[in-house]
């Protein structure tokens, strides 16, 4: 019915350009939950966020609500967040514990933690003869099909069918591995809670704005300026500004030359790595600390190879990013053709010094939150952009720049030198995105 409501989509799809329907048309945005989001993996949070058995944690997975739980088996487990008698929500707060079983609030039909019913009101007398009864999987909350975490972070898939989650995230698996093995301990816990922004545009705009070096240097260029000129007034009275400066005064003295230095990689399924541009090792008394820590934790060479990764963004098509080097990551939530939700977590290395959490704290307040001048241009760009695709002034959207000078190396595309500001990533999840749609199972 639906694929009858929309015309062929290999026509929506070229290598370097797209149709702006893709990004307006609410029978496509239907389509791309059917057969991306409710089918891949995604994202649905990091376990220490459900650390006791009965904490969860309710998430948006495509159109689906789920929650994320620990059961007394200590696994976390991720169901449909509806009751299979009449189908209200069982947990309608964002998290909480649901002690020792889920009880609905509408008739007290209860659940154990992995979603098999537990009791109904007077089950015997009331379903005599009916067949519901504990043995029928039809009266159990519903599971997602296939739940897996790598190092703590818990993804879903709800089709059976497709890649394991290894398979799915190959190269992208670094994102995980980075923000893990910087702990001396070899392992993250989030601080809650996160911030959660809407964004009145497409969720493709955001994802493919994470990739964007051309940008930075651009639209964040007054925000880095004013960063630029009180770092400048500090260094000149004190010698030296606290790096949380750098992190804003880089996107103005990072212009767009420089971004062309750095590289972008891009794999299947839609996966790509913006190579590192901060310098984020000063010699200051922490971060000595900190090395010291990880030297004793790691040995002196892995620590090294620990701190080179050479990563800035890593983007987990289609719907997460990863800053792993600063311990944060955005979680993209469609809510709607025009309506996106995004979540927006920091993480805490276990075992590291409390000055090297303040680092990300610091950058996850003056770069990725609702509050900062950096997020909010980047937010009006995403409206813009939206509300401009939705006109008749052209159909196209353009993806060309450094087209046709990609290097492919075993199915890794790789932009070539000087031409970090590709817009390869962008083609990379287009690609993607065509290979998804087009597959009916
Ligand atoms: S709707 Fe849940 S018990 Fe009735
Ligand atoms: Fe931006």
């Amino acid at each position: 019915m639906l694929q009858e409501r929309i015309p062929d989509l290999s026509k929506y799809v070229e290598p370097y350009r797209v149709r702006k329907e893709v990004y307006t048309d609410p029978h496509i945005f239907d389509l791309e939950m059917e057969r991306i989001h409710e089918r891949v993996w995604v994202y649905c949070g990091h376990e220490s966020q459900v650390p006791k058995v009965g904490d969860y944690y309710t998430v948006q997975l495509g159109r689906q609500p789920m929650i994320m739980v620990r059961g007394k088996d200590r696994r976390v487990h991720v169901l449909h967040n509806r009751c299979p008698h009449r189908g209200n929500m069982i947990c309608g707060d964002r998290s909480g514990n649901t002690g020792e079983f889920f009880r609905c609030s509408y008739h007290a039909w209860t659940f154990q933690h992995d979603g098999r019913l537990r009791s109904i009101p007077m089950m015997e007398s009331g379903y005599q003869g009916t067949g519901w009864s504990r043995d029928n999987p039809d009266c159990n909350l519903k599971p997602a099909a296939r739940v897996q975490s790598y190092r703590g972070f818990v993804f879903a898939s709800l089709s059976r069918n497709g890649p394991g989650l290894l398979d799915f995230l190959g190269y992208s698996k670094i994102a995980f591995d980075d923000i893990c093995d910087r702990s001396p301990e070899g392992e993250v816990e989030v601080v809650p809670n996160c911030f959660r922004v809407i964004q009145r545009s497409n969720w493709k705009i955001f994802l493919e704005n994470q990739l964007d070096a051309l940008h930075p240097s651009v639209t964040h260029q007054s925000t880095g300026r004013a960063a630029h000129e009180v770092e400048k007034e500090i260094e000149k009275r004190t010698g030296k500004a606290p790096l949380s400066y750098h992190m804003l005064s880089a996107f103005a003295t990072v212009t767009i030359d420089k971004w062309d230095g750095f590289q972008t990689l891009n794999y299947p399924h839609g996966h790509c790595i913006l190579t590192g541009y901060m310098g984020l090792r000063p010699k200051d008394p922490d971060t000595l600390e900190y090395e010291r820590v990880l030297a004793k934790a790691y040995g002196e060479k892995r620590k090294e190879e620990i701190l080179s990764t050479n990563i800035h963004h890593v983007l987990i098509y289609p719907g997460l990013s990863v800053q792993s080097p600063l311990q944060q990551l955005r979680a993209v939530r469609p809510l709607g053709v025009d309506k996106t939700l995004t979540e927006i977590w920091h993480f805490r290395l276990k075992g590291a010094p409390e000055p090297i959490y303040r680092r990300a704290l610091a950058y996850y307040n003056l770069v990725n939150s609702p509050s900062t001048m950096i997020n909010a241009d980047d937010l009006e760009n995403f409206w813009k952009c939206h509300t401009g695709l939705q006109s008749d002034g052209g159909d196209w959207v353009n993806f060309q720049r450094h087209f046709g000078r990609d290097t492919e190396k075993g199915g890794v595309v790789e932009t070539g030198p000087n031409m970090g500001t590709s817009e390869a990533p962008m083609r990379n999840q287009m690609k993607a995105w065509a290979q998804y749609m087009a597959t009916e199972k």
